[in-house]
This record gives structure tokens, C-alpha cells and sequence, in this order.
């Protein structure tokens, strides 16, 4: 029994739907899915059919294309924190562990004996503090201008009814450290977001100023401060590990077609967080 994880499916493409229903049987094995599954809500239905056939457990967080919604779409399309009930409810429908479910215990201790794990499915989002200092937050979009452009959230995620992303992020921040303060101090942990938890695990030298829209700086303690074991990201599609303070650290994207062969299947990509 093993615990796997992947994010950033992005089952819109084609090629990785299509290989997603070539995937093994893994048996008694649970899956992490990390968010940026599909901006459609019936291809994350598709993806826990599919992914529940094949592993004992899912366990998924939402990423900002999750939460995108299309301005060609109605007036009546659901948006921000309706979206996101939205996909929470299809997920539960599938018995797949959300953001929004208590903290779920990994059966087997690991390492030694005395190690008991939570797996902590989080959705925090970003407010922009990834950003040097020397730039105020109201001149952040000509900042990244200057070099190329604004991530599509500012267009396609809407944060209804907060007023802003930030918001909605310091409450996801304010709700999430109330739940990781709860588990007994005699539990280490395995954190779960899509968007990293440090500004220095992220490296884009294609988009170097795309930095705002990738997490906030009041999560950069948080694998200390919660005692984590490993804590798992994707959104910057640039597969890697590492480690801070002894914490593991592992960026777990797929992503878009270019970015990954097709020819090793997904299976090849599933990173192994807790081995058998
Ligand atoms: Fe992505
Ligand atoms: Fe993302």
C-alpha cells in the first residue's frame, strides 16, 4: 500500500484524457490529485470515475483552472466559491477526500513505529505577496507587464463573493490553520496545495514575473510550524524535489501535452510519497 501523487492532469487536453484511461490498476495504493484537474466540472467527474476503478483512495485539492469560469459562459454559470461547493460536491460523490472533509489518517504508521501521519488536503490560494519587495502590491500587474503577461485568473477566476483573490486566500489561510492546529502534536503530516508554499521552491525562467499568482508568504513556515513530512504542490508544471529544514518537498505536475511524454503514460509520473 502505497501513497501516490499527481497534479495538474489538465484532462481538457485530449492527450491526457486519453491517457489517463490507459492507467494501471494500482490496487490497495491511494492518489493524491493536486489540483488543475480540468476547468470542466464533467471532466472532473470523468477523472474520479476513472481514477477510483484504479486506486483504493483519492484525495484532491482544487487548482485555479478548476475554479476558472468562461465570461462566454451564462450569467448563470457558477462562479468563485460556488465552483469550488461545486466540484467539492462532485468529489464526495465519488468518495473522494476534499478540502472541506476532516483530516484523514494514513493507516500504517511510517518509518518507525511511533510515526503517525494526517494527510491534509488544503485550498489556499495566493495573494500576491510573492513579489520583491521593492514592488507594492497596486503596481504588481505593471510589474509583470514589464517582462510578459498576467496570469488568466485575473480574467477567468472570479472570487465571488469575496471582493478579491486575496480575500478569499486569507480566509482559506485563517480556516486551514484553525484545522492544523487540531491534530495532536504527536502526528506529523503531509500537506496538500496546489500552489507552493514557498517562494523560493519556485523556478520559471520563462515567466519569471508569474511569481504573485503562485501562493502566499504566510504559508512559508507552515511545514515547520505543522510538522510536515512532505508536502506536496503542482501549478508550476516543473516536476522536482526538495528539501527545507529536513520537510520533503515535491512538485507533482503533469501538465500540458509538451510537458511530458506521452509514449511513458501517466503511471511514470506518479511520485511516490510514501513508499510500500
Ligand atoms: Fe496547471
Ligand atoms: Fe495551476
Amino acid at each position: 500500500m502505497q501513497l501516490l501523487a499527481i497534479s495538474d492532469l489538465h484532462l481538457s487536453q485530449t492527450s491526457n484524457k486519453d491517457a489517463l484511461i490507459k492507467m494501471a490498476d494500482h490496487r490497495d495504493d491511494w492518489l493524491i490529485i493536486g489540483g488543475d484537474t480540468s476547468e470542466k466540472p464533467e471532466l472532473h467527474e470523468f477523472a474520479f470515475k476513472e481514477l477510483s476503478k484504479r486506486f483504493a483512495r483519492l484525495i484532491w485539492v482544487p487548482g485555479n483552472h478548476d475554479l476558472w469560469t468562461f465570461v462566454s459562459k451564462s450569467k448563470y454559470a457558477k462562479r468563485g466559491v460556488e465552483k469550488y461547493n461545486l466540484l467539492v460536491e462532485i468529489a464526495r460523490s465519488f468518495g473522494v477526500i476534499t478540502p472541506e472533509d476532516p483530516f484523514l489518517e494514513w493507516p500504517e504508521k511510517s518509518n518507525n513505529d511511533t510515526e503517525s501521519l494526517f494527510i491534509a488536503p488544503l485550498f489556499l490560494l495566493y495573494d500576491y505577496s510573492f513579489r520583491p519587495k521593492s514592488v507594492d502590491r497596486k503596481n504588481v500587474k505593471n510589474w509583470v507587464r514589464e517582462v510578459h503577461a498576467e496570469c488568466s485568473d485575473e480574467i477567468l477566476l472570479d472570487p465571488k463573493p469575496y471582493k478579491s483573490r486575496e480575500e478569499w486566500c486569507w480566509e482559506r489561510c485563517d480556516t486551514s490553520i484553525k484545522k492544523l492546529s487540531n491534530i495532536p502534536d504527536s502526528y506529523k503530516t503531509i500537506l496538500i496545495n496546489h500552489w507552493p508554499l514557498r517562494l523560493d521552491l519556485i523556478n520559471l525562467p520563462r515567466v519569471p514575473r508569474f511569481t504573485p499568482w503562485c501562493g502566499t508568504e504566510l504559508t512559508n513556515d507552515w511545514h515547520n510550524k505543522f510538522r510536515a513530512n512532505v508536502v506536496i504542490s503542482g501549478h508550476l508544471h516543473t516536476r522536482r524535489t526538495d528539501f527545507i529544514d529536513d520537510c520533503r518537498f515535491e512538485e507533482v505536475s503533469l501538465g500540458y501535452r509538451r510537458q511530458w511524454n506521452v509514449n511513458h503514460g501517466i503511471d511514470y509520473y506518479l511520485r511516490t510519497i510514501i513508499a510500500d
